[in-house]
């Protein structure tokens, strides 16, 4: 299969709309987990502007351990009571940060990281697979649109699993 993304365009919404569209045609057909989280992290990486990292840490029952990814190396292995994306994981909630450096307990994996997005995976029989991961270089780069939207991203991931 041969796959080009196309530059996304129009409004924030719309743009989301397209990413989405192609997240599902990237991830049509495949079900494993390491291959579908490469390829969505090297989508979005290169979809959208301003991220420095973008990708997946899986939750191996203990902690969380760093999975497919585009960016610089990163730490791998994060307790779920430290950082931003063990916070995710543990709340279950999207951590939607403007300033990583005024939050407790964030762990600097790249210094150039200024902003941050976590979406906690959690299947539909409530079981904890991993987090998405973004990381800005710019300070406040995800407003709500980008939350929904990148929410959105992950649901597509997860359903590719069933
Ligand atoms: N900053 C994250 C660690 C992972 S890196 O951003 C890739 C955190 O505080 O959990």
């Amino acid at each position: 299969m041969s796959f080009s993304t196309i530059p996304l365009a129009g409004t924030k919404p719309e743009q989301y709309a397209q990413l989405l569209q192609q997240a599902h045609a990237l991830l049509h057909g495949e079900r494993d987990r390491i291959a579908n989280a490469a390829n969505l992290s090297a989508l979005v990486y290169n979809a959208l502007p301003d991220l420095n990292w973008v990708g997946f840490y899986f939750f191996d029952g203990r902690e969380l351990v760093v999975g497919p990814f585009q960016g610089l190396p990163a730490c791998v292995r994060i307790p779920l009571d430290k950082g931003v994306c063990g916070a995710a994981a543990r709340l279950r909630q999207t951590q939607r940060i403007e300033d990583v450096h005024a939050f407790p307990g964030h762990i600097a994996c790249d210094s150039a990281s200024n902003s941050e997005l976590v979406v906690p995976l959690v299947t539909t029989n409530g079981e904890l697979i991993g987090v998405f991961d973004l990381d800005s270089p710019v300070a406040a780069r995800f407003s709500v649109e980008d939350q929904e939207g990148l929410e959105a991203i992950a649901r597509v991931y997860l359903e590719s699993l069933q």
